[in-house]
């Protein structure tokens, strides 16, 4: 199937919500970064990459010392942007470090530099010919972005990025607890009712 032409298939199965985009999976699920069997899973970073609380503290908890040695190198990254490490004691091999934005409602900037750290992450794991990742809901939590309207960019960046070909063959949207969950779910559920690309499979 041409690459241009980005069908997906939403199925819904009972722990999770699976998206077909040609060759590529999209996934919801609820459940912990952390725990993910992905090539890389990506991290809500702040700005100086040094750790933090939520997600940060969760995958610097369990990577050990050494991803914060590691990041420590980096210089820091701008919001919107992201760098790559490796994932030491984590399941998944490597770290994607984005950056999100904090959400001001009248900042027209914030929605662009929240698509920006998804394509970042999308980037890097087309660079690394990587097959697979998993997203946290970045910005969703310390830094404020309602949950649906993060949901929104986060699958609009996507879809436009499987408009080219890729190494992805599974995209995992890791949501912690029900609530965002049922969030992510119903978002999905209600884009595909006007997105041509997504089609619900009961
Ligand atoms: N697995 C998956 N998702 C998680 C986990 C986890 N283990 N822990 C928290 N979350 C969820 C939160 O519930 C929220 O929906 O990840 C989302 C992002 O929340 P934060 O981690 O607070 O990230 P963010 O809102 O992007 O704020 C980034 O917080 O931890 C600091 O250093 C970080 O300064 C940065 C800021």
């Amino acid at each position: 199937m041409a690459w241009g032409v980005c069908q997906a298939w939403v199925a819904c199965w009972a722990e999770s919500m699976r998206c077909r985009i040609v060759q590529t999976l999209l996934e919801c699920v609820e459940g912990d970064i952390t725990a993910q069997e992905v090539d890389a899973i990506v991290n809500a970073a702040n700005e100086s990459l040094l750790g933090g609380g939520g997600v940060d503290g969760a995958i610097h908890r369990a990577a050990g010392p050494e991803l914060l040695e590691e990041t420590r190198r980096l210089g820091g990254c701008r919001t919107g942007d992201a760098k790559l490490t490796r994932g030491y004691r984590l399941p998944a091999r490597y770290v994607i470090h984005a950056v999100g934005p904090v959400y001001r409602p009248d900042d027209p900037d914030v929605p662009r530099l929240l698509a920006s750290a998804y394509r970042r992450c999308l980037e890097i794991a087309q660079q690394q010919a990587f097959a697979s990742i998993a997203f946290p809901a970045i910005s969703t939590g310390v830094y404020g972005y309602p949950q649906a309207e993060a949901c929104e960019i986060a699958l609009h960046t996507t879809l436009e990025f499987l408009d080219q070909s890729t190494s992805l063959r599974l995209i995992r949207f890791v949501l912690f607890g029900a609530p965002a969950y049922s969030v992510y779910v119903q978002t999905i559920q209600r884009m595909a009712q006007t997105d041509s690309r997504l089609h619900v499979l009961d």
